[in-house]
């Protein structure tokens, strides 16, 4: 039986459970690819470091030479994380010939293109199903399974933190910073939780998924994005009373000659299946022409689910090389399909607006939107602060242009009579 090597770079969340599977279960997976799949060695920063399983000091090094100048080693995994050192160890791997497999969303969304381009060069492969949405095969199944498909629209719950902290506003009434500091202490928010919370690891995993489903490379700069710090528990009462859930979405849609790609919280129907997606999980709805919709649902994070895909993806390239294929990564971005500004988009909006409690108030807010063709589907007052005299005043309008919403909302705010305006989401259907 040919014998295919295999080297890890980072032995930490995910790299210990890719490691032990490929350890434990060497003799099934050999079986199934039809050549011995052996992990040589992996890399770490700190030899004393404790791991998470017992692995034999000897498959430790902190010498990354050691994986790339053994020609033993025919598939590099990066499990390091990070843009830097791990995309100069991704270019290594692929100029030394060797065939790459990473979960890394960062170094995709910014350099998959350029990195595919060379791997096609040297004829190696690059697989990186779990930078996206971690167990859940999606990438895999747009390059393929759906390949015959035009698909017109992606959206997704593709970060499990932010879908965490908003399950608990909603559910719990809490305010976003409690529920924020819960998924610290439970390890799902990083201590510095920008990425997430701004949408910034959404607005990877989305340049990836777009770049595929549309045939074009999507860079995640060109991605229109809105974080969900400023939400507030009261909008998740009132959406709901509307018919609505609130979550992030990541969102790519063909309008036209251009796609949108943005990711912002978006009022989603109560009745459709993104809705009901709570706590950690993500999922990822495609909207093809001959399939209609699909939704992929699962654990979006951790490292057993994440350990599955790529521990699939060196499965793939270890068949190939074992029937002596050609191996060549896909990329089929042969399209240039520009994005569309965000300020041209058409969408339904929430408004919330805190105002004094007078007479008149209502015309003024109408008027204001009328002045600005925003047409309003419901409008509801709620909760009369007596004390206060003042009043919150929650609309929807129909489907709008967001340069006219922008405007119509710093106009609604200068007026005397609005304290505040209290929310803008957009709603999705
Ligand atoms: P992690 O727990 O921080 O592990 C990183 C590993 O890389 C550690 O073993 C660390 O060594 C090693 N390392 C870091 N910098 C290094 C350097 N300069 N030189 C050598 N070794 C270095 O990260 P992770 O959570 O496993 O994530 C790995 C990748 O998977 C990331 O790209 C992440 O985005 C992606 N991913 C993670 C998840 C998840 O749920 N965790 C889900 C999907 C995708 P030491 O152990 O010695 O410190
Ligand atoms: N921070 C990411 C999330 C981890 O919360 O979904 C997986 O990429």
């Amino acid at each position: 039986m040919r014998e295919i090597g295999v080297g890890l770079l980072g032995l930490g969340v995910v790299g210990s459970e890719v490691a032990h599977i490929l350890l434990q279960r060497s003799e099934r997976l050999s079986e199934q690819v039809g050549a011995s799949v052996t992990l040589k060695k992996a890399l770490v920063r700190d030899l004393a470091k404790r791991r998470t399983y017992p692995f034999p000091p000897e498959l430790l090094t902190v010498n990354v030479d050691e994986i790339f100048n053994d020609p033993s080693i025919d598939i590099v995994i990066e499990l390091v994380g990070g843009e830097q050192p791990a995309l100069d160890y991704i270019r290594r791997a692929i100029t030394g010939d060797k065939h790459v497999v990473t979960a890394n969303k960062e170094v995709i969304a910014k350099n998959g293109y350029r990195l595919l381009s060379l791997a096609t060069q040297h004829e190696v492969d690059l697989r990186y199903e779990a930078s996206v949405c971690s167990g859940i095969p999606v990438l895999s199944p747009l390059q393929q399974d759906l390949a015959a498909n035009e698909i017109s629209a992606i959206r997704a719950i593709v970060n499990g933190t932010t879908n965490y902290i908003l399950t608990k506003m909603a559910r719990e009434d809490l305010p976003y910073e409690q529920a924020l500091r819960e998924a610290q202490e439970l390890g799902y928010a990083e201590p510095d939780p920008t990425n997430d919370v701004e949408g910034i690891d959404a607005a990877y995993k989305l340049a990836i998924l777009a770049s595929l489903a549309f045939h074009t490379p999507v860079r995640p700069s060109e991605v229109s994005r809105e974080g969900i710090s400023n939400l507030d528990p009261k909008d998740f009462t009132y959406a709901h009373e509307l018919g609505y859930a609130v979550k992030l979405l990541a969102i790519a849609k063909q309008r036209g000659e251009t796609l949108e790609a943005r990711v912002h919280p978006a009022l989603t129907p109560l009745d459709t299946q993104l809705a009901t997606v709570d706590g950690v999980y993500n999922a990822v709805q495609v909207e093809g022409d001959l399939v209609g919709t699909l939704v992929f649902y699962g654990r979006g994070a951790g490292g057993r689910p994440t350990s599955s895909t790529v521990v699939a993806d060196v499965l793939t390239i270890a068949r190939n090389i074992a029937m002596g294929g050609i191996i060549k990564p896909r990329m089929e971005l042969n399209r240039r399909i520009p994005i569309a500004p965000m300020f041209e988009i058409v969408t339904r909006y929430y408004f919330r607006l805190s105002v004094a409690d007078q007479p008149g108030v209502l015309a003024q807010i109408a008027r204001v939107l009328g002045d600005h063709r925003i047409s309003i589907s419901s409008v509801i007052q709620k909760e009369l602060d007596e004390a206060a005299q003042t009043a919150q005043i929650v609309i929807l309008t129909h489907p709008s242009v967001e340069q006219s919403v922008q405007s119509a909302v710093a106009e609604l705010a200068a007026l005397p009579l609005v304290n505040r305006v209290g929310a803008l989401i957009r709603v999705e259907h």
